[in-house]
C-alpha cells in the first residue's frame, strides 16, 4: 500500500470532521425471521423519497440483525422520546456480546408485518425490503418501503431522541 501524502491525511480529517457534524435521530432496529427476534441500536436512517415513502438504513453485515433482516426483508424502526433513552441504551451491544439483551425487550408483533414493535417507542415504522448496496465497507444500504406505522405518544419533534441526547457517536 503506497503512504498517504499530507494533502490526502488533511483531506481525510476534514472528510471524518465534516461527517461528525451531521445530526442523528437515535433509533432501535427490530427484526424477526420466523421464530427468532432481535433489536439494535442505529442512527444512520433517513426517508429518502416521498412517493413511494421510502426509508434507508446503513446496516453492518456482521449484525445479527442483517442475517435476520436478509431473510425476512423486514424491519421496524423504533422511534423514541428522550424520556426513554435508558430503554433503548440497554440494546447497544450486539447479540454476540449480549445474547440475551432481546430477552428484556417489552414488545408486541407489528400489524403489517408481525415484526416486534418495542413497547415505549413513541412511534414506529414498519419496513419491507426493496434494494440493497454493498457499500464494500462492511456495511450495506438497505432501501425499504414503508408499509406501516404507528404514532402511540405524540409529542413535538425536537423532544424525539437524539445520538447528541445519549452523547455517543456513530459516524466520521
Ligand atoms: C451509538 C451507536 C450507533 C450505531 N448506529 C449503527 C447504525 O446506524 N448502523 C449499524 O449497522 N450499526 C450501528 N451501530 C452498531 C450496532 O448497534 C451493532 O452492530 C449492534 O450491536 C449489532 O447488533 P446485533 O448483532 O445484535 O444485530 C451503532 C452502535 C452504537 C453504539
Amino acid at each position: 500500500m503506497t503512504e498517504k501524502t499530507e494533502e490526502q491525511i488533511a483531506l481525510d480529517k476534514d472528510i471524518t470532521g465534516a461527517l461528525n457534524m451531521i445530526p442523528y435521530g437515535f433509533y432501535a432496529l427490530t427484526s424477526r425471521a420466523d421464530d427468532d427476534r432481535n433489536v439494535m441500536v442505529l442512527n444512520w436512517f433517513s426517508q429518502v423519497s416521498f412517493e413511494p415513502q421510502h426509508i434507508a438504513i446503513g446496516l453492518q453485515k456482521i449484525s445479527t440483525t442483517y442475517g435476520l433482516v436478509q431473510k425476512s426483508k423486514q424491519f421496524v424502526v423504533n422511534i423514541f422520546n428522550k424520556q426513554e433513552m435508558d430503554v433503548i441504551k440497554q440494546f447497544s451491544k450486539s447479540r454476540a456480546k449480549n445474547p440475551d439483551k432481546f430477552k428484556s425487550a417489552n414488545w408486541q408483533p407489528a400489524p403489517v408485518t408481525g415484526v416486534p414493535v418495542l413497547d415505549e417507542a413513541a412511534a414506529y415504522l414498519e419496513c419491507e425490503v426493496v434494494g440493497e448496496l454493498d457499500t464494500g465497507s462492511g456495511h450495506s444500504l438497505i432501501l425499504a418501503k414503508v408499509v406501516g406505522a404507528g404514532v402511540r405518544a405524540k409529542h413535538e419533534r425536537e423532544e424525539t431522541l437524539t445520538l447528541l441526547d445519549v452523547g455517543w457517536s456513530y459516524s466520521g
